[in-house]
């Protein structure tokens, strides 16, 4: 299948164009993780992936391919990797050749509402911080549809946590309007009417925003280059400067869960 090939446009939901404005701004400042759990959570997901070489693992809204490449490095896998933006997905085909690794992950535009693979067709289905922007139950039945019996669908999104105060909630919604305010049994029940068995899941606070988060995840030199993006391009520092204070308010009522379920074989 070719790289870069382009889905029928839809109308996007308010949720779906604020994942990818914020997921767009991220990416054209260079920053490679764009999942609130950051690197700690992908770590988590790898390991509940129990990923092995040769299997076929698509990644559902794969941002700029970050974790679809990692996969590709360490564990010998075929990736497919797929994102709706195609600001993203550019960058995810750049990067997947700056990498070498054409042959193992290609890289669509594609819907994770509207998945165009057939049934029952990867060994594994990981999402990282999409299913919450998206019709979720709709998003969850796709996942598990494509996911072949016995394989593991892994899932990372956020939620507010109970002791959210309303304000905070509410004054969030411009910026996170895919956030519910939810403990894990509802992913789980979600994905659990969704055909999953065996769920197990991790959850703990989301740390995102700050100098020391960033080179945790980007390393020093990501970080100088995030920097000197913000400090050379107007458009993106008023943007940020927008929305940094409203993250920062909302930060400590944010936790992520990552879950991982098999589709019964
Ligand atoms: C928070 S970013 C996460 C990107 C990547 N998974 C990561 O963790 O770095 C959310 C991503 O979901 C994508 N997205 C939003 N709606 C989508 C949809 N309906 N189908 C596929 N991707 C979608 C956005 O373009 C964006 O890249």
């Amino acid at each position: 299948m070719p790289d870069e090939q382009h889905v029928p446009p839809r109308e996007l939901t308010e949720t779906e164009s604020a994942a990818i404005d914020w997921a767009g701004l991220l990416a054209n400042l260079g920053k490679k993780v764009l999942h609130v759990g950051g690197g700690p959570s992908t770590e988590q997901l790898l390991e509940l992936a129990h990923l092995e070489p040769d299997q076929h693992v698509l990644d559902a809204g794969c941002g700029v391919g970050t974790t679809a490449i990692e996969i590709a490095q360490r564990f010998g896998c075929q990736v497919t990797a797929v994102d709706i933006a195609p600001s993203v997905i550019e960058r995810a085909a750049t990067n997947v050749r700056a990498a070498g690794l054409q042959d193992s992950v290609t890289v669509h535009q594609g819907d994770i509402l509207e998945l165009e693979f057939s049934d029952d067709t990867f060994d594994r289905v990981i999402i990282e911080s999409v299913v919450m922007f998206v019709d979720r139950a709709q998003a969850a039945r796709e996942v598990v549809r494509v996911c072949k019996p016995g394989g593991l669908v892994i899932d990372h999104e956020a939620y507010f946590t109970r002791g959210a105060p309303d304000e905070i909630i509410q004054s969030s919604q411009e910026l996170f309007p895919g956030f519910g305010l939810e403990e894990p049994e509802g992913w789980v029940g979600l994905y659990r009417n969704a055909g999953l068995s065996d769920i197990e899941y991790v959850s703990g606070p989301a740390e995102f925003i700050g100098p020391g988060y960033i080179i945790r995840d980007e390393g020093l030199s990501g970080f100088l280059t995030i920097l000197g993006r913000l400090l050379t391009h107007p458009t993106y520092l008023r943007q940020m400067a927008g929305m940094l204070p409203r993250v920062r308010r909302v930060q400590p009522y944010i936790d992520y869960i990552v879950l991982a379920g098999r589709k019964p074989a």
